[in-house]
């Protein structure tokens, strides 16, 4: 089966799980649940979600057991999307091809749409009971998303971001915002999915590790290429967002040709950390190769 056809599989599973899991628009309150609603259905490449149903099903996991985790990041993600665009952080009218959460309603509805879907997402994971039985297993799934949301991930990230508008960060600095801010979720997608198994071998979950940080990385610098390569209307969000806002990205501060090298550099990376998982990683490889190539 090809990737393409593997993504557009589990795009329309977790469509439907996050769907189920919302709150419905026709009960009170009606506007927040709209807002949640808009938020994260309709749109997205999904690839958070995607990477945990590959990386279960490398490691023989069963699906079921996945929809909440990966239903879980996917939930996360959007929040911090809601938040990303508000007008004191990046200020952005367009997301998924759409006007973003606060234009769509207003400020302090997409505040709180955020706040609700983050406390969601851990409300799945708490209490879904087609995840993995194993307490133990369960909690380190729980504190997986938890650390990648925090001030050692996303939202770390996120300051570290603001701290940098209009300065000129050296690349360590860029890189360590990067990988928190977008590369912590995506490292968390595959190791929540590692810790669905049965019996997770600690080495499975260090090579996973090294997988998960090395595309997460990847992913921040193809998103800051395509801000300056991509269109509008493909990418579903401005282009050239990051230098009107005079945004240090990599390859604002190595420029483009580097950047590429480093994406392709991690995208070697994150394949050789799989060596020792044979034929079964092969869809994870390809992902890898797709999060350096995408157009959107
Ligand atoms: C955009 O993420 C924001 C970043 C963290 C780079 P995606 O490129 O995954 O956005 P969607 O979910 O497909 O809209
Ligand atoms: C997003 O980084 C990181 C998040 C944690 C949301 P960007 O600000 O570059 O994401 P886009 O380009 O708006 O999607
Ligand atoms: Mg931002
Ligand atoms: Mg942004
Ligand atoms: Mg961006």
């Amino acid at each position: 089966m090809s990737l393409e056809h593997r993504l557009k599989t589990f795009r329309g599973r977790i469509e439907d799980y996050l769907d189920s899991k919302l709150p419905r628009e026709d009960t009170a309150p009606e506007r927040l649940h709209a807002a949640m609603r808009y938020a994260v259905l309709g749109g997205g490449k999904r690839v958070r979600p995607t990477l945990v149903y590959l990386t279960g099903e490398t490691l023989g996991v069963q699906i079921e057991r996945l929809d909440a985790p990966a239903a879980a990041v996917e939930i996360i993600h959007a929040y911090s999307l809601v938040h990303d665009d508000l007008p004191a952080m990046d200020d952005d009218d367009l997301r998924r091809g759409r006007p973003t959460c606060h234009r769509a309603f207003d400020e302090a509805t997409a505040i709180l749409a955020g706040d609700a879907l983050q406390i969601l997402a851990f409300e799945l994971l708490s209490g879904d009971t087609a995840m993995i039985g194993n307490p133990r297993n369960r909690l380190a799934i729980i504190r997986e998303l938890a650390v990648a949301s925090g001030t050692a991930g996303m939202a770390g990230g996120q300051a570290i971001d603001l701290w940098a508008q209009g300065r000129a960060p050296d690349v360590a600095t860029l890189e360590t915002m990067h990988s928190l801010k977008t590369g912590a979720l995506i490292n968390a997608s595959v190791l929540m999915a590692a810790w669905s198994a049965d019996h997770p071998d600690p080495a499975l979950i260090d090579a996973l590790g090294r997988f998960g940080r090395a595309i997460g990385l990847a992913f921040q610098i193809q998103d800051d290429i395509l801000d300056i390569e991509g269109d509008t209307e493909t990418l579903g969000k401005t282009a050239g967002a990051d230098s009107a806002r005079d945004k240090p990205t990599y390859p604002s501060v190595v420029g483009l040709e580097r950047a590429r090298q480093r994406a392709a550099e991690l995208c070697d990376a994150a394949i050789d950390a799989l060596s020792g998982l044979g034929e079964s990683a092969t869809a994870l490889r390809q992902m890898a190769a797709y999060i350096v190539r995408r157009d959107y």
